[in-house]
C-alpha cells in the first residue's frame, strides 16, 4: 500500500492495556452477571471459565498470530492467507462489528445517562417504571449518539494517540474502581447470601446445553473474539511481542473483572433483598436491580451508584473502540480512507443502525442473541479452521518474540480438532434454534 507507514503501539504494555479494554466491558459487568443470575449462579461461572480455557484461549491467540502475522485489518489479512476466496469471511467480521456497536452504544448510553442522573439527581426508588420509560424511545437514543460521539473521537485521534493513550488511563482507573466496589459490597450485611448464590452451583444446571451454550456465548462475547477485534489490534504489533503470553494475561484480566463484578453485583442485591427481581432477569437487569438498590442505600448508595456506573462507562467505552477501530481499519485498508473520514462517516452509520436497538429493548435483545450465538461463534468456528488448517506457518507465527515451546503444536491441533468440534455442536444443536426462537418471539 502507498506511501503511509502503519501504525504501530508505543509500548507492548499500551497494546496490552488497549486489548484488555477491548475485552473488559458491559460484557464483564452487565452480561456477565444477568447470564449468571439466570443460569444458576456458579454452575455458570464454571462454564464460562471452562469455555474460556478451552476455546476462548485458542482462538485469542489465533486471531494475534493472524494480525500481527499479516499486519492489516480482517479482510486483507485473510486474503494475506488464504487468498481472494477469504475475503468474504473478514467483510462478515466487520459486518458483525457493526451489529455489536450499534446495539452496544445504546446500553452504554443507558449507563451515561444513569451515571449522570445520579450526579445531578440520584436514583429513582421505582427502578423497574425508570427503566421503561428510558431504556428505549428519544431518550435512549440521545444518549446513544452521546457515547458513539465519545467513542468516534477516540478513533479518530488513531491507534497510539487515541487508542493507547486513552486505555493507559481508563485501564487503571476502572480496576482501581471495580476492586474497590468489591470491597465496600463486602461490608454488607446480606454480603454471605449474595456470595453462596454466585459461588455454590446447583449442579443440575452444569448439564444443561442450554447454560453451556451461554456460556461459551458469553466467553467469546467477553474476549471480545470472532470478529476480528484483537486481530486488528495485533495487526499494530511488532514481532518482538510475545503473542501466548499477551493472550494468558488479556484473558487472566478479563475473567478476575468478571469475577469481582460479581463479587460486586451479587452481594449489592442480596443485602438489599432484591434477589426475586434478579429472577426475572432480562437485559435490564443490571439497570432495574441495581439502581433499586442504590435508591435504597440513600447518601451511601447514590455515591456508590456513581462509581459503579463510571465503571460501567470506561469498561463500555475501551470496548466500544475496539469494535469501531475493526470497521475503520478495515476502511482505510481497502477504500484508502482517511482514519478521519472512516472513523466520522461510518460512526454515524453505525448510530443511525443503532436506532432499532434504541426504540425498542426487545430488538436489542434479540439483535445480541444473533450476533453472539451465531455470528461470534461461527466466527470463532471460521477463524479456529482458517488457523488451524488453511494459513501457512501458524507455528513460526507464534514463536516469534518467544523462545519457543512444544506446547504450539498442542494449540495447533486445539485450533484443527477440538475447538471446530465444540463450536460447531454448541451451534447446530443450540444456538440456532433458540436464536430462530428469538426472532420469532418478536413477533
Ligand atoms: N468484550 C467486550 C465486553 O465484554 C465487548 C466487545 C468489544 C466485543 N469488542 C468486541 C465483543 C468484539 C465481541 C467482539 O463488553
Amino acid at each position: 500500500m502507498a506511501g503511509v507507514p502503519r501504525e504501530q503501539w508505543t509500548s507492548k504494555r499500551g497494546f496490552v492495556l488497549a486489548a484488555i479494554g477491548s475485552a473488559v466491558g458491559l460484557g464483564n459487568m452487565w452480561r456477565f452477571s444477568y447470564l449468571a443470575a439466570e443460569n444458576g449462579g456458579a454452575a455458570f461461572v464454571f462454564l464460562y471459565l471452562l469455555a474460556t480455557l478451552v476455546v476462548g484461549l485458542p482462538v485469542l491467540l489465533a486471531e494475534l498470530v493472524l494480525g500481527r502475522g499479516s499486519q492489516k485489518s480482517p479482510i486483507q489479512a485473510l486474503a494475506h492467507y488464504g487468498g481472494q476466496r477469504w475475503k468474504p469471511l473478514g467483510l462478515l467480521f466487520v459486518v458483525t462489528g457493526l451489529l455489536i456497536l450499534s446495539y452496544y452504544a445504546v446500553i452504554a448510553g443507558w449507563a451515561v445517562r444513569y451515571g449522570l442522573a445520579a450526579i445531578t439527581s440520584g436514583f429513582d426508588p421505582d427502578a423497574a417504571a425508570h427503566f421503561a420509560e428510558v431504556a428505549s424511545g428519544a431518550d435512549a437514543f440521545a444518549f446513544h449518539v452521546v457515547f458513539m460521539a465519545l467513542t468516534i473521537f477516540v478513533v479518530v485521534g488513531g491507534v497510539s494517540r487515541g487508542i493507547e493513550r486513552t486505555s493507559m488511563v481508563l485501564m487503571p482507573l476502572l480496576f482501581a474502581l471495580v476492586v474497590g466496589l468489591a470491597l465496600y459490597a463486602a461490608t454488607l450485611s446480606g454480603a454471605s447470601a449474595g456470595y453462596a448464590y454466585y459461588l455454590a452451583p446447583d449442579f443440575s444446571k452444569l448439564l444443561s446445553l442450554n447454560v453451556l451454550k451461554d456460556a461459551t456465548g458469553q466467553a467469546f462475547f467477553s474476549l471480545s473474539l470472532g470478529m476480528g477485534a484483537l486481530l486488528t489490534f495485533a495487526s499494530y504489533l511488532g514481532r518482538d511481542v510475545n503473542l501466548p503470553r499477551a493472550a494468558g494475561i488479556i484473558a487472566g484480566a478479563d475473567i478476575a473483572i468478571a469475577f469481582i463484578a460479581g463479587l460486586v453485583v451479587f452481594p449489592l442485591i442480596f443485602a438489599l433483598d432484591l434477589s426475586a427481581d434478579v429472577g426475572a432477569s432480562t437485559v435490564g437487569a443490571l439497570f432495574i436491580t441495581l439502581p433499586k438498590a442504590f435508591a435504597e442505600m440513600g447518601g451511601v448508595g447514590r455515591g456508590i451508584g456513581i462509581l459503579f456506573f463510571a465503571a460501567l462507562i470506561v469498561g463500555a467505552l475501551t470496548s466500544a473502540i475496539s469494535l469501531l477501530e475493526v470497521v475503520v481499519s478495515s476502511a482505510i485498508d481497502n477504500f484508502g480512507w482517511s482514519r478521519r473520514r472512516a472513523g466520522i462517516l461510518l460512526g454515524i452509520a453505525i448510530t443511525a443502525l443503532g436506532a432499532p436497538s434504541a426504540w425498542n429493548t426487545d430488538i436489542l435483545g434479540a439483535v445480541d442473541q444473533i450476533a453472539n450465538n451465531i455470528l461470534l461463534l461461527g466466527g470463532g468456528l471460521a477463524l479456529s479452521i482458517f488457523v488451524g488448517w488453511v494459513m501457512a506457518g501458524p507455528i513460526e507465527e507464534v514463536s516469534a518474540g518467544t523462545s519457543g515451546a512444544s506446547w504450539f503444536g498442542s494449540w495447533r491441533n486445539l485450533l484443527r480438532y477440538a475447538v471446530p468440534l465444540f463450536l460447531s455442536f454448541v451451534l447446530i444443536y443450540d444456538a440456532i434454534p433458540s436464536t430462530f426462537e428469538t426472532i420469532l418471539a418478536l413477533f
